[in-house]
């Protein structure tokens, strides 16, 4: 058994987890969390994207906080050259620009999703750990506008809940609910759905 390797992860879980706390004192609308998403949340998240989908186009995070769901998409085989991470917090976005620094972070709103994305190729996903239920209304729907406006036609968008029962808010009308699954090794239990953008809009509203 590698026990240096077991205590270092056990040492990065418990930095993380402090990392986040602090946060959540300074902004607790902002975080809606008190733990960091476990591996088995950040993965279930990841296994949304297929290798198929992964040839081509921009994979965009919003609100990676401490990194978990970042580190399950690159697991997943998501090229980190076509990855760009958004997270408001500065604290959190050094975090994870030193963690993950072949990463395009932004320390940025993501209700800035399109200016970061200018003259990027399509975006093909966008994985959310946003807290939509927390956040004041009409940031939740200046984000979802933009990531309406990002994402490509037929391109995906992740987000997971901790409310288990119930419809997401602020999904637009147009987005249709491919897949909804309930993890349970997490704290609390959460919702990850996958809602797809149609693959034929008006052309205006494709790229
Ligand atoms: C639920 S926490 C992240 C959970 C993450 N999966 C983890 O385990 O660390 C939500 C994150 O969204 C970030 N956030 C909140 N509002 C944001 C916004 N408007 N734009 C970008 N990030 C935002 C927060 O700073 C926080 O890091």
């Amino acid at each position: 058994m590698d026990i240096g390797g077991f205590v270092n992860r056990r040492k990065k879980g418990f930095e993380q987890q402090l990392l986040m706390l602090k946060e959540l004192a300074n902004n607790p609308r902002d975080m809606g969390t008190l733990c960091p998403s476990s591996d088995a949340l950040a993965n279930k998240m990841a296994e949304a994207l297929s290798p198929r989908m992964m040839k081509k186009g921009m994979f965009v995070e919003i609100g990676a906080g401490t990194g978990p769901v970042t580190s399950a998409l690159i697991r997943r085989g998501v090229p980190t050259e076509r990855l760009m991470v958004i997270e408001k917090s500065p604290v959190l976005a050094e975090s994870l620009s030193k963690r993950f620094p072949d990463v395009d972070v932004r320390c940025r709103g993501a209700e800035e999703l399109g200016s970061c994305l200018e003259g990027f190729p399509p975006v093909r996903a966008i994985i959310s750990s946003l807290p939509f239920r927390s956040l004041p209304e009409a940031v939740s729907l200046a984000i979802m506008s933009e990531v309406e406006r990002a994402l490509s036609c037929g391109g995906i968008f992740v987000q997971f809940t901790y409310a288990l029962i119930g419809e997401m808010p602020f999904i637009p009308a147009s987005f249709r609910k491919v897949r909804s699954s309930v993890v349970l090794l997490n704290i609390p239990p959460a919702k990850v759905e996958v809602f797809m953008k149609p693959k034929r809009m008006e052309p205006e509203g494709c790229q």
